[in-house]
């Protein structure tokens, strides 16, 4: 049996633990309203790749079929979208239909975009025309074999699953509910990763009207969490103000951004206006729960705590808990809220999903970095220190303690996720746009 040395370490970390929280102003808006759209679309975190020309394209990007590339969005002629007219561009945005004619994977989000006003899609227009230089990139050729790489079908696959109708306010809500949900569905794309897909990859829903919308999914190894108002699972105890916090900072009192939330906080949300952010927070906040087993509000049981304190490692991964987390996440589970997260009570421990917990655990996380300032704290990567087993019962513990209540966790679910991740570089993913 290993010794347990979490005590002095616990200590040690005491004063960095006090340091003075850091301001957490988020970026102002870009006043320049083409810009600001594509700010609200989040294009550059598709179509740019670090280090990298703005918008010039060449993410990798994972479909059932096969590896894709995005493409070079830039005004240059010869490789990117310099040619497009605008009646081009709208075509590619709402009907997946690339100024050649051929059909675009829907792992770009047009069936979203399509809900974009005309507005929006000539200022976002003339932001990729003129502000943003000509870059010449080639684009990549897909990964997918012959024949499923012929887009013929996707035609159909447009006529079955997309809707290129633009957003029209719903009677009897309020502006600020339509322009949440004109972001949220439409300019956001946040169904793009917190909607479950179907066997063709289509989203199981894109609006209001579906059950399934945005109640969390796997998506390249991170779940995307349930956004839907479930108490324990969902947003159902988020407050607007929790919300708003969220998307404007990466933290609240419930937890921090971590896997591809980073990219969103980092690229977009900070960037959008107090009344945006707010009208956002206040669609989801209208969402019912959509999961029927979802009750029973969660409430803090201090019994693991007690046990910990009194070195009492019988629960399943108390002892790697007690080694490894503690310093940070602290014997109640409480962290320090909002720059260590809390495990206890935060919605993504008990996710029926856990590809998220192991893959952070496995791997980190990248730095959230708002108004230019990277996070001081970082989830440290136990790829190396922690056998599949430990951190299958590390997990375990974290979804069963302080009165989270979800399923174990197996060995085998950790070697498969380790086995197609890689841990988190600590490269700061802040793409520049001009
Ligand atoms: C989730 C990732 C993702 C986001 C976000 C995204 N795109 Fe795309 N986009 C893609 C991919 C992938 C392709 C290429 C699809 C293909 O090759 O079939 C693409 C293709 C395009 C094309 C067609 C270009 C061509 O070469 O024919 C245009 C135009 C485009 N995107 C514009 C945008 C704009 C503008 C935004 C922001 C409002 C945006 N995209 C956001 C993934 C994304
Ligand atoms: C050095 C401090 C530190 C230690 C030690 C640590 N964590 Fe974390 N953990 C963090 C930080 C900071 C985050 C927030 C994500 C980020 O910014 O990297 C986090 C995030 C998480 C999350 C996601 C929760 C959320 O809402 O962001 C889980 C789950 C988690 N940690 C579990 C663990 C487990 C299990 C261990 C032990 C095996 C552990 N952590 C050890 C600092 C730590
Ligand atoms: C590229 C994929 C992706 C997109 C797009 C995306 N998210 Fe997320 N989101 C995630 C992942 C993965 C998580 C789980 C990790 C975490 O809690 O940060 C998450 C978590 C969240 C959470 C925290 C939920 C919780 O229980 O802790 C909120 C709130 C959220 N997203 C809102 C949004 C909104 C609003 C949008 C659209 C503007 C959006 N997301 C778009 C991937 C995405």
């Amino acid at each position: 049996m290993k010794t347990v040395k979490f005590f002095g370490l616990f200590l040690a970390a005491l004063p960095f633990l006090g340091l003075a929280p850091r301001p957490t102003l988020a970026a102002d808006p870009p006043a320049d309203r083409g810009e600001y759209v594509a700010r609200l679309g989040n294009c550059v975190a598709c179509h740019s790749i670090p280090g990298a020309a703005p918008f010039s394209g060449g993410l990798k990007m994972a479909t059932p079929l096969g590896a894709i590339y995005t493409t070079n969005i830039t005004p240059d002629l010869k490789t990117g979208i310099g040619t497009y007219t605008f009646a081009d561009f709208d075509r590619a945005m709402r009907l997946g239909v690339a100024k050649d004619g051929h059909y675009l994977y829907p792992a770009m989000p047009y069936p979203s975009y399509a809900k974009m006003n005309e507005e929006d899609m000539q200022a976002l227009y003339g932001f990729l025309m003129k502000a943003v230089p000509a870059a010449e990139v080639a684009n990549k050729p897909s990964e997918i074999p012959s024949p499923w790489n012929a887009r013929w079908p996707l035609a159909i696959w447009n006529f079955v699953f997309a809707n290129d109708e633009r957003y029209e306010p719903e009677a009897g809500r309020d502006a600020a509910w339509n322009r949440g949900a004109y972001l949220v569905e439409g300019l956001g794309h946040c169904g793009a990763c917190h909607t479950p897909r179907g066997f063709m990859f289509n989203e199981k829903g894109y609006g209001t009207d579906d059950g399934q919308f945005l109640i969390g999914a796997p998506l390249d190894n991170w779940s995307a969490s349930n956004l839907r108002q479930d108490v324990n699972t969902g947003l159902g105890r988020w407050t607007q103000e929790d919300l708003t916090s969220f998307l404007k900072t990466g933290h609240n009192k419930f937890g921090t951004a971590f896997g591809t939330m980073t990219e969103v906080i980092n690229n977009s949300t900070q960037y959008m206006s107090d009344a945006d952010i707010t009208a956002m927070a206040s669609y989801l906040k209208s969402l019912p729960g959509g999961r029927e087993k979802d009750t029973g509000s969660f409430v803090y049981d201090p019994a693991t705590a007690k046990a910990l304190q009194a070195r009492d490692y019988s629960a399943t991964g108390a002892l790697t808990y007690a080694q490894q987390c503690v310093s940070c996440h602290l014997l109640d589970g409480a962290g320090h809220a909002p720059y260590l997260p809390p495990l206890a009570g935060n919605p993504v421990t008990v996710d029926p999903s856990p590809v998220s917990l192991i893959n952070i655990v496995l791997n980190g996380s990248q730095r959230i970095v708002v108004d230019g300032m990277p996070d001081a704290y970082k989830m440290p990567q136990y790829r190396v220190l922690l056998s599949d087993q430990e951190i299958a019962d590390a997990v375990t513990f974290i979804r069963s303690s302080w009165g989270n209540k979800s399923a174990k966790i197996t060995a085998a679910a950790v070697a498969e996720i380790r086995k197609v991740t890689d841990p988190a570089g600590d490269q700061i993913n802040i793409l520049r746009m001009k």
